[in-house]
């Protein structure tokens, strides 16, 4: 079998036996790092403006870093080895309803659509939150200002007070935050699920960076 970590190879026989290194450290200080500064901007939100700010910043940096991890990380952290389309996260989801879904040893296609969805719905919490800071900041968006603040652009095209435009804009940070939020619920669900399912813990995984070294039948 091929070695897939760099490791000793695992054990063909016998799953359960043997463990392989799946997580590289980067990713799971990428992981932990997201999770407590989401915990913070939540946190700090509406009455410790610079630490919300700060937190927010760090999450963008965060989606930065894991964006390039995509394209030269580790194995199991590069999109091109787990990102699907729909259609198989849908599958796998179908599977899972019908008992028969296959153990991946990176991230499953749902989990993987699930990993697209999160990242998506930081960027665009942390974005709006950027946004609505300075009113100049929409107005230097070509499209933006026609869908979110035209009513306060005045005659010279300039923005002053924040006003409504800023109003659609909290309301769009508020909801975006608030989707992340759902998301996340949703994530926990799910790695309780695979966990359940699996007879293994992933949530301690994404700490070691190790999991069960793949039996026949899973898809390393
Ligand atoms: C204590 C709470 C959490 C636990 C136990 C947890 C656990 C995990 C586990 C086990 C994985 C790997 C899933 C797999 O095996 O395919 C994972 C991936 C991921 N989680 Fe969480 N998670 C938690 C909270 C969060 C939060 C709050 C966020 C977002 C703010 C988040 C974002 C992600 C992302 C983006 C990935 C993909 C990792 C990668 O870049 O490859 N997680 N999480
Ligand atoms: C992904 C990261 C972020 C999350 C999860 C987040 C979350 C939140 C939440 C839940 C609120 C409260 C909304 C309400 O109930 O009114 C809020 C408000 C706010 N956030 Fe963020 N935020 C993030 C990033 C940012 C960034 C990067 C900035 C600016 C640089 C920012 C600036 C603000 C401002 C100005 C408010 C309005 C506070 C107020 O007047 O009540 N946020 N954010």
């Amino acid at each position: 079998m091929t070695d897939i970590s760099g490791e000793a190879p695992a054990p063909r026989s016998g799953v359960g036996q043997g463990r392989v290194r799946v997580w590289d450290p980067l990713l799971r200080i990428f992981h932990w790092g997201l999770v407590a500064a989401f915990a913070v901007a939540w946190l700090s939100a509406e009455d410790m403006q610079p630490v919300h700010e700060l937190a927010g910043y760090t999450i963008a940096g965060l989606i930065a870093f894991r964006l390039v991890w995509g394209l030269v990380g580790s194995r199991y952290a590069r999109f091109a080895q787990f990102l699907r389309g729909p259609r198989a996260a849908l599958g796998y989801l179908g599977d899972m309803a019908r008992g028969q879904e296959r153990r991946y040893l990176g991230h499953n296609p749902a989990g993987a659509a699930m990993i697209v969805a999160l990242l998506l719905a930081l960027s665009g919490t942390a974005f709006t939150g950027w946004l609505m800071e300075e009113p100049e900041r929409v107005a230097m968006l070509p499209d933006l200002p026609r869908i979110v603040a035209p009513a306060h652009a005045d005659a010279d095209g300039e923005y002053g007070e924040v006003g409504e435009g800023g109003e659609v804009l909290e309301e769009a940070h508020e909801v975006l935050a608030n989707m992340t939020l759902l998301l996340i619920a949703l994530h926990l669900a799910g790695v309780v699920l695979a966990s359940v399912r699996h007879h293994e813990n992933l949530a301690r995984a994404m700490i070691t960076g190790k999991k069960r070294s793949p039996g026949s039948g899973d898809i390393a």
